[in-house]
């Protein structure tokens, strides 16, 4: 594990910064924030006019003066200070009681598998700047493992592959370790671009940057199956003449264009089973391949999987949550190290 499961049970506080959401949990209390990773800014003053969901219902509605800003992209943090703002604004009185009773507090927080020292910091950082007197890091890998109740200390293998808004990770874990993992620029927002350019290509049209989200709701109730209705009605702009319009899109046309990011996260899985030992690539025909983050929702992914891998995938139940709540039941201490005592067999 990146840190010791010790050190962890000292934490109070547990937060995964998100490309898409941010999500704290308080140790006593629970999951207590799950909002977009958004904030709105007036430029004029500095001050934080909205954070969270509010924020993201501003996304492209604002005047000149409002700035709607993602202060964590690509699952790093980018903007340390508006970050800052943006969870003491989601945690608001939250905040306060914890620091007031514990002025030695201790946070705990995910960061995705191998990013650099510089991102950590940030993130250590923005922890520092909230009031922690210490801060832990914990791979997101492995919290998403623990999340999910896969046997992550147990010497059999499990596959993980957590798929985010900015990126997949993908990796092999054994013995409280990962073996092998590979983290692919490809998420939920690649998905959301393939469709908006597809859009911009064959049909000259602009999506207002609100309706992405209900067009990729539409489109899940048939994801990548080959099912449901054949063609959508989609509103947006003329590219060339800036007027309202409205197409008939075929869905499949859609899913073919969904297709070309995911090649990427089937080459990862890919390079992650190659480099793996093959005693444990042994374990992973019964165990398969289990999927966490918000985008392990899209329909059809794990089918294609499937028939990709030949291995049993599965869905986490509440597949967003998984990282979280892997990180809170480390600091409840539910989680239980494997003890290796050889000489107590050896009586
Ligand atoms: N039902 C759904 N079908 C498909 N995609 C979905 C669904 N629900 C959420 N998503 C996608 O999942 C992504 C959000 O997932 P998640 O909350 O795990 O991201 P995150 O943790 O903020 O990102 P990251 O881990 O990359 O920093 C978004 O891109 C969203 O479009
Ligand atoms: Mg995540």
């Amino acid at each position: 594990m990146t840190v010791s499961l010790d050190q962890l049970r000292r934490c109070h506080v547990a937060v995964d910064l998100g490309a898409a959401r941010t999500r704290v949990f308080i140790k006593g209390s629970g999951l207590v924030v799950d909002e977009p990773s958004v904030v709105a800014v007036n430029t004029r003053t500095g001050s934080l006019i909205a954070v969270g969901e509010f924020a993201e219902k501003m996304t492209g509605r604002t005047p000149e003066y409002i700035r709607v800003a993602r202060p964590v992209t690509g699952g790093t943090v980018v903007d340390v200070e508006l970050a800052q703002r943006m969870l003491r604004g989601l945690l608001g009185e939250k905040l306060r009681r914890q620091l007031r009773r514990k002025p030695l507090l201790r946070a705990a927080a995910c960061t995705p598998h191998d990013s650099d020292p510089l991102a950590q910091r940030a993130t250590v950082e923005t922890m520092v700047g909230l009031g922690a007197r210490r801060v832990e890091l914990v791979d997101t890998l492995i919290a998403a493992a623990v999340g999910c109740g896969l046997p992550v200390e147990q010497p059999t293998a499990s596959m993980i592959m957590v798929c985010g808004a900015a990126t997949t990770q993908i990796a092999v874990l054994s013995l409280g370790s990962i073996v092998t993992a590979e983290r692919i620029p490809v998420g939920g927002n690649a998905i959301d671009h393939a469709v908006i350019q597809y859009l911009r290509h064959q049909h000259e049209l602009m999506l207002p940057s609100q309706a992405v989200r209900p067009l990729q709701l539409a489109l899940h109730g048939t994801g990548l199956e080959p099912t449901g209705p054949t063609a959508t009605e989609i509103h947006g702009r003329d590219v060339a003449t800036g007027l309202a319009r409205s197409v008939l899109v075929d869905t499949a046309a859609i899913r073919q264009a969904i297709h070309t990011p995911l090649t990427a996260v089937l080459d990862g899985i890919g390079k992650v089973l190659r480099d793996c030992p093959p005693d444990l690539v042994a374990d992973l025909a019964d165990g398969g391949i289990t999927m966490v983050g918000g985008f392990a929702r899209l329909p059809g992914l794990d089918q294609l999987l499937r028939n990709a891998t030949t291995m049993p995938v599965r869905i986490a139940e509440r597949p967003e949550y998984c990282a979280v709540l892997g990180l809170g039941e480390m600091l409840e201490g539910h989680v239980q190290p494997l003890t290796l005592n050889p000489l107590a067999e050896a009586e």
